[in-house]
């Protein structure tokens, strides 16, 4: 009886006691993130001044950079691996302040990891407090001034504000400014040129007209850069991509069938109107795809089949991965080149009992793909279970026509 009641006690008092050294975690993460938010204000200070801005970056991708399921699933899956010691690799480009914090590199997974992070991610003064970008390292990399209070910007001409100093940047115009995170693989230096994202793209038309990356994502309008300040050429903060009407600008496909008795065939052509790769970052993982569906008798589907666009890579054991942070090697690479045609052809038996059959042509950016228990993991993560946003295609284009099967 005696025993019991002992170590009843004793488990109480270690249950406090972890209660306290808990405690004292939670002040000592919360002081870290003062003294990162001290250094890169976070980006609701600008929303009471830059309202606009701030609501359109929001509804970005970025804003979301280190709060998705998928991010949490591929983090634990980086961690994991034998590559996961250096903490900081993810968030080099999905929350870049921790270039400047490694020691603190724990917080930021524990904030992605708690999946409602207060830390940000790519916001406000993670770009507008770049001063330089260091040219000779390749990507580029971003300098940043801590404890300035100059945040650095397109206009020469600003407005004086209370808040902080402004100054001129020309590389807030150019491309340079986005490569850190968009040109290369992570960690996968030894891919050589494989391990480039975005392919010749300074050989394209675009670049060669004078095009930056911000002509396409970025593009300029004309309203307010502060709340009530008069009306100037601005640079939209949605970042349009994956979601947005600049889709509408990235492909057009050509659709041909022949039938030869009981055979049919269809050839696509598929261009690609984007001056880089299509898919650009993780293309292991986050794919394009082209569909084909036959639909013959009472529009019910007769044939299926796909192509991907992407790469797959093999891992240092020789086997196939998704995961860019394990590739040794390009396996294959089927990622649609700068202004690439690609043609394609299907063969399937012509449909049968039926005066005319549709070919439905689509090109979508694919559902996440990877190992079964990845997705299962992601789907764990996720409030929305299997409905989760990454399991579902976006359509970039498509194409559909009633072919007449004739006698
Ligand atoms: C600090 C790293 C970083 C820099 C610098 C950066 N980006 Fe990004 N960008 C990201 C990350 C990370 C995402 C993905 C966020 C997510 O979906 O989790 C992203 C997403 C995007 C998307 C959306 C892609 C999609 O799938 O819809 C576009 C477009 C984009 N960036 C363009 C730019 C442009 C233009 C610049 C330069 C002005 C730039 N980025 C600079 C890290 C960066
Ligand atoms: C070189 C910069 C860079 C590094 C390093 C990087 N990413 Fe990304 N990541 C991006 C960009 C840019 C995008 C947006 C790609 C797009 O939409 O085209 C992105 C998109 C993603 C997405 C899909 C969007 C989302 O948030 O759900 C996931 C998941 C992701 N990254 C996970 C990771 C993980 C895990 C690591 C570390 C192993 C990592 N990334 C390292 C640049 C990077
Ligand atoms: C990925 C980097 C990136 C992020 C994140 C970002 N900006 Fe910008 N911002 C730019 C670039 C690049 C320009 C200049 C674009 C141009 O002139 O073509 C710009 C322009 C501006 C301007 C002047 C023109 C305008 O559009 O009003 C303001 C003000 C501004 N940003 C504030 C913000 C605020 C506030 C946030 C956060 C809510 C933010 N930015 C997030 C890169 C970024
Ligand atoms: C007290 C109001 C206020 C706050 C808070 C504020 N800004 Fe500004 N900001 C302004 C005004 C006013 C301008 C000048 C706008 C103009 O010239 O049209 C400006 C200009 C800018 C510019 C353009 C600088 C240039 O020379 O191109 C950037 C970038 C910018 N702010 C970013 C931010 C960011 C990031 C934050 C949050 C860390 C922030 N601002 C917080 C009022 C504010
Ligand atoms: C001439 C216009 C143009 C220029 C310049 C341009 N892009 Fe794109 N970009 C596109 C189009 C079109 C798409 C595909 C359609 C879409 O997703 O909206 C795209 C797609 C993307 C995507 C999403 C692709 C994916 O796989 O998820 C990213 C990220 C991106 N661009 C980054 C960049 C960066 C970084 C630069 C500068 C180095 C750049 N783009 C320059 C037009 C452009």
């Amino acid at each position: 009886m005696m025993a019991v009641w002992l170590s009843f006690v004793v488990i109480i008092g270690a249950a406090v006691l972890a209660d306290g050294a808990f405690t004292a975690v939670l002040a000592q993460n919360a002081a870290n993130q003062s003294l990162i938010e001290k250094a890169f204000p976070h980006s609701t200070k600008c929303k009471r001044c830059h309202e606009r801005v701030y609501e359109e970056w929001e509804t970005s991708p970025m804003a979301k950079s280190i709060h998705s399921p998928a991010f949490r699933a591929s983090l634990d899956m980086y961690l994991n691996s034998t590559m996961g010691k250096d903490k900081a690799v993810c968030f080099r480009c999905h929350a870049p302040h921790v270039r400047e914090f490694s020691d603190h590199a724990q917080l930021f997974v524990d904030q992605a990891k708690a999946g409602d992070p207060s830390l940000d991610g790519v916001a406000c003064s993670q770009c507008h407090l770049i001063k330089s970008l260091d040219l000779a390292k390749h990507p580029p990399e971003p300098k940043y001034e801590i404890g300035s209070k100059t945040l650095y910007g397109p206009y020469g001409d600003f407005v004086q504000n209370l808040a902080h100093q402004s100054m001129e940047l020309s590389l807030f115009q150019k491309s340079d400014l986005c490569l850190n995170c968009h040109q290369s693989v992570p960690s996968a230096t030894n891919l050589g040129k494989a391990n480039d994202l975005l392919g010749n793209w300074d050989q394209s038309r675009a670049v060669k007209s004078g095009k930056e990356c911000q002509t396409c994502h970025m593009p300029q309008q004309v309203g307010e850069s502060a709340n009530g300040e008069k009306k100037r050429t601005i640079a939209n903060h949605t970042f349009p991509s994956r979601i947005g009407k600049l889709r509408q600008e990235a492909a057009k496909l050509d659709v041909q069938t022949k039938i030869d008795g009981d055979k049919t065939t269809v050839m696509v052509k598929v261009q690609s109107l984007v001056p880089h790769n299509l898919p650009a970052t993780h293309p292991a993982w986050a794919t394009v795809v082209l569909n084909l569906d036959i639909k013959g008798k009472n529009l019910k589907t007769v044939f299926t089949d796909k192509r991907v666009y992407g790469r797959t890579y093999l891992d240092a054991q020789g086997q196939k991965t998704v995961f860019d942070f394990e590739a040794a090697k390009v396996a294959e690479d089927t990622v649609l080149k700068p202004k690439e045609t690609r043609e394609e052809t299907f063969t399937f038996p012509t449909p049968k009992d039926t005066k005319t059959f549709d070919v439905e042509v689509a090109l979508n950016y694919a559902p996440l793909n990877g190992p079964a228990s990845f997705l299962q993991r992601v789907e764990a993560e996720s409030s929305q279970g299997s409905q989760d946003p990454v399991f579902q295609p976006i359509e970039i284009v498509k194409r559909t026509e009633n072919v007449p099967v004739g006698k």
